[in-house]
């Protein structure tokens, strides 16, 4: 006979457990008999058909055909290996009870065996058996090392058979299998499931025994992610304001107890069944309040998010507005970007005006990225629709009776191809200049030197309007395929 018993370690936790274990009993009997001669009617036995390890569970045998004035013995065995798991004594046709507290030995086919008790003369007899099926369980965080062990309590050329699920496991670099053991290192929810090891012993090349563990039930928690930390600055009347902090994790087993510190202290938690937590807490303006951190505990593990300041500034002037622009291949201005700065502000909204109406998000010739706090982007595309007059408008996003306007500028496609004037300046003054050598050289006084002159004079006009435009103005840039690059360097074409 072979008896086999299964014991599971979780390294980590160096938890253990013992099962006892599956004995194979083919001939195990409790001389049992079929006698009509019986007074003492079948027992029935009732429990639950499965149970989890450590669970306490009760069990009902009853008499139908409870003799008079007869005590009757109930007995509740483990027929697989013949255990005695309890004993109850009924006197006037009352239903044993039998409360277990579930072990691995108590899985496999129960019977409930009434026998009288003072009589000798009336044949036992037994009930119908009950399988019960015990499953361990064992929890699990990600990451952890598991080792299950099959061991045997008698035999020997044994060979060992693992399962998951029903289904034989095979090794993978994760998961190792030697002999009795099976070794997971770093569990994943690909892990999760029944275990069972299957012991056979095999004589002359037959087989001679075979014996299977009790389930082991494995779960394995997902270790929750580090949290976000973010807040938003809410007014509640013209003198309150509060910070709503949210927390928020992206994977982790549920539930998640999010704790809210300060440097010194425990500010508030909360237990949260969608990895997500919000606190509000009073807040100053323009004063520095100390810094937040929040904590993710799901059991599994405890991850923290960054500090974040609790530190809310107002937004405050100038607003200023610049722009570069893309120049076509026929050197006209055909895109622009248009920056909108604020001198400070933590949380700046940024709102764009054409001809005083305000610009959306996106529309049919432009387009509005916002990098806050820093700064909002207005990109157009030049054309008949975006003429107009531009000016952008900085507020507190929580409280929008704060706005500070920039300048305004008008823009069409004429002022932008208009070269500045100074330019017209120097291309006039240049113009002059050639027309009084002409004349000079016309007279013939220093014939060679204004000969000279005007060849150098001639060759600066050709190359003026694009390179004295484009240094000075900040406008000539070489094309860049039409695409937007908005890290150019900020050119100093402030409004005036
Ligand atoms: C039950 O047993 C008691 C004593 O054992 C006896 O006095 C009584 O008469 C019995 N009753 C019946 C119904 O057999
Ligand atoms: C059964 O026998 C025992 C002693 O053998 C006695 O103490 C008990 O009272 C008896 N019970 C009945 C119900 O006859
Ligand atoms: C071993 O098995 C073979 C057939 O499988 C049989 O002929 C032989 O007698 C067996 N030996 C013993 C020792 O049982
Ligand atoms: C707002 O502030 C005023 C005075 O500072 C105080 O009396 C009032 O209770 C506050 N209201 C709230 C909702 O905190
Ligand atoms: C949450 O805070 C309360 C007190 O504010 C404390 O009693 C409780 O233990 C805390 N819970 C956790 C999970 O930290
Ligand atoms: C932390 O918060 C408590 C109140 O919740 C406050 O009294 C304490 O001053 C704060 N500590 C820091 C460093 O901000
Ligand atoms: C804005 O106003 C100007 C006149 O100041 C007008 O020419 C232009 O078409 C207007 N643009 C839009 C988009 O309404
Ligand atoms: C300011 O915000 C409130 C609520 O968000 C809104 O009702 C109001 O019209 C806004 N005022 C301005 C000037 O945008």
């Amino acid at each position: 006979m072979l008896e086999v018993s299964s014991c599971m370690k979780v390294s980590h936790f160096s938890l253990r457990m013992f099962a006892s274990l599956l004995v194979v009993t083919l001939g195990l009997c409790y001389c049992r008999t079929d006698s009509n001669q019986t007074f003492l009617g079948i027992p029935q036995l009732f429990g639950p058909s499965e149970a989890l390890l450590g669970e306490i569970v009760v069990f009902k045998c009853v008499m139908p055909n409870h003799p008079k004035n007869e005590s009757v013995l109930l007995q509740l065995y483990n027929k697989d290996n013949d255990k005695r798991l309890g004993e109850s004594t009924s006197l006037s046709g009352e239903a044993g009870t039998f409360t277990l507290l579930i072990k691995l030995s108590h899985e496999g086919n129960l019977e409930c065996l009434a026998r009288a008790q003072n009589n000798s003369h009336t044949m036992p007899t037994v009930s119908r058996t009950h399988h019960l099926r015990v499953v361990g369980q064992v929890e699990l965080s990600e990451d952890e090392n598991l080792e299950l062990l099959c061991e045997i309590t008698a035999g020997n050329h044994v060979s060992y058979k693992w399962q998951q699920n029903g289904q034989p496991i095979s090794p993978s670099p994760s998961l190792h299998l030697s002999d009795n053991s099976l070794f997971i290192s770093r569990t994943t929810s690909e892990n999760i499931g029944y275990y069972t090891c299957m012991a056979t012993n095999y004589y002359n090349q037959t087989v001679f025994s075979t014996s299977t563990s009790p389930d082991v039930e494995i779960t394995v928690e997902d270790v929750v992610s580090a949290p976000d930390i973010s807040f938003t600055v809410l007014k509640e009347d013209s003198y309150n304001y509060s910070a709503v902090v949210t927390c928020e994790s992206t994977i982790g087993t549920l539930p998640v107890t999010f704790s809210l510190y300060n440097r010194t202290e425990l500010v508030a938690n909360v237990t949260s069944d969608n990895r997500r937590a919000i606190f509000k807490l009073p807040l100053v303006l323009d004063q520095y309040s100390g810094e937040l951190q929040c904590n993710a505990d799901n059991g599994a593990q405890v991850a923290h998010s960054q500090w974040v300041p609790l530190e809310v500034v107002s937004v405050g002037g100038p607003v200023t507005m610049h722009y570069d622009s893309d120049i076509g291949e026929n050197f006209a201005v055909i895109g622009l970007r248009l920056y909108c700065k604020v001198a400070k502000g933590s949380h700046p909204r940024y709102q764009w005006f054409l001809n005083k109406t305000l610009l959306h998000d996106k529309g049919s010739f432009y387009y509005v990225v916002d990098q806050p706090p820093e700064q909002s982007i207005l990109l157009l595309s030049v054309g008949r629709s975006s003429a107009g007059t531009y000016h952008c408008q900085v507020s507190d996003s929580f409280d929008n009776t704060t706005a500070i306007s920039s300048w305004e500028q008008y823009l069409d496609k004429e002022v932008l191809n208009r070269p500045p004037v100074y330019v017209v300046a120097v291309v006039f003054g240049c113009f002059t200049a050639l027309i009084l050598l002409v004349s000079v050289c016309c007279i013939g006084v220093v014939y060679n030197r204004g000969l000279e002159m005007e060849r150098r004079v001639v060759a600066y006009e050709g190359e003026l309007d694009l390179r004295e435009y484009g240094e000075d103005a900040g406008v000539v840039r070489s094309a860049r395929g039409g695409e937007f690059d908005q890290t150019s360097e900020a050119s100093a074409d402030e409004w005036p």
